[in-house]
């Protein structure tokens, strides 16, 4: 029987050799993972030695190995304050995404200041669930409703929902139709994570080749564009005047966007945020008046 240390250390160097980017991460969360305790213990017992993994970390190991992302393997993913159960089906959220979160927060605390009692805010494309539960976790006196396309995306959202007991209105359906009706033209913010990936753009990693599902990638056009701004006439219906939308892009379409978004003539002070890495993420606007 070997010792700990060794194994993740060994694994370490196979998930490095089958061109994991994270492969010390990723060796010390599937330890993690097996022996139910959390990452920094881990690295504790590396330095004490003496323990042993059991058998399952090597078949973990070998399913890493050929790219299955980290978070199915151990069926969850961290984001912002969150941990939010995900698997096959559903778009692992990634950190990118909590600058987006960043920006939503900003305004609700705007308008709470402003002395605005349960500011409104709608999710579309809700996937887990990572950013309207984020956001609900974060202020809870906001009044928060999500909307996902896909129903195995959904059972996944409404699974996160119920297991940290938030309050949110999470419903199934198409973001880019008519959706929240009752709170057409009453909604302070607006959240989306749209698919944004050119079509026949394939993405380089397995990790999202082959496990992310496609409608959570593709944007619909050449430019990937379509359905971000298919979504993006819905939150113009649902936002009030002066309401704030905020979607996500990707890193190329950070002027295209934005250009496309203020030529519709619903938006002003159109602009956009970079994510934490210095790459363009997000655009925000307001709508027109
Ligand atoms: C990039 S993922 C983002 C998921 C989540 N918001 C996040 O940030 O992790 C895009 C999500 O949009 C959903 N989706 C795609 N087309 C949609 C549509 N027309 N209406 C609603 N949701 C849609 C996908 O199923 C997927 O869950």
């Amino acid at each position: 029987m070997t010792d700990l240390r060794d194994d993740v250390r060994a694994a370490a160097a196979r998930l490095r050799d089958a061109g994991v980017a994270s492969a010390d991460v990723d060796a010390v969360e599937l330890a993690a993972h097996v022996l139910e305790v959390d990452a920094s213990e881990v690295r504790r017992l590396m330095v004490l030695g003496g323990r042993t993994l059991p058998g399952s970390y090597a078949v973990l190991v070998d399913e890493r190995a050929r790219r299955v992302p980290l978070q199915h393997l151990t069926g969850r993913a961290h984001f912002r304050r969150l941990t939010l159960s995900v698997g096959p089906g559903v778009f692992v959220p990634r950190p990118e995404t909590e600058v987006l979160v960043d920006l939503a927060l900003g305004e609700v605390d705007r308008l709470e200041a402003a002395g605005a009692v349960a500011v409104r805010v709608v999710d579309l494309c809700s996937g887990s669930g990572a950013i309207a539960l984020s956001v609900k976790a974060e202020r809870p006196d906001a009044d928060v409703r999500g909307l996902e396309l896909s129903p195995d995306a959904y059972a996944w959202a409404v699974a996160n929902r119920d297991r940290l007991a938030l309050d949110v209105g999470l419903e199934q359906g198409d973001a880019t139709r008519p959706c929240f009706e009752d709170w057409s033209g009453a909604v302070d913010v607006v959240t989306v994570n749209p698919p944004y990936i050119p079509v026949g753009a394939v993405p380089v990693d397995p990790e999202v080749r082959d496990h992310d599902p496609d409608v959570a990638l593709y944007g619909g056009s050449e430019d990937g564009l379509a359905i971000p701004l298919a979504v993006a006439r819905t939150a113009a219906r649902l936002l009030r005047p002066g309401g704030l939308v905020l979607v996500e892009h990707a890193d190329s379409q950070g002027e295209s966007l934005p250009r496309r978004l203020a030529a519709t003539g619903e938006w002003t002070g159109v602009a956009d945020h970079d994510d934490l890495s210095g790459r363009p993420r997000v655009t925000t606007a307001r709508r027109s008046h």
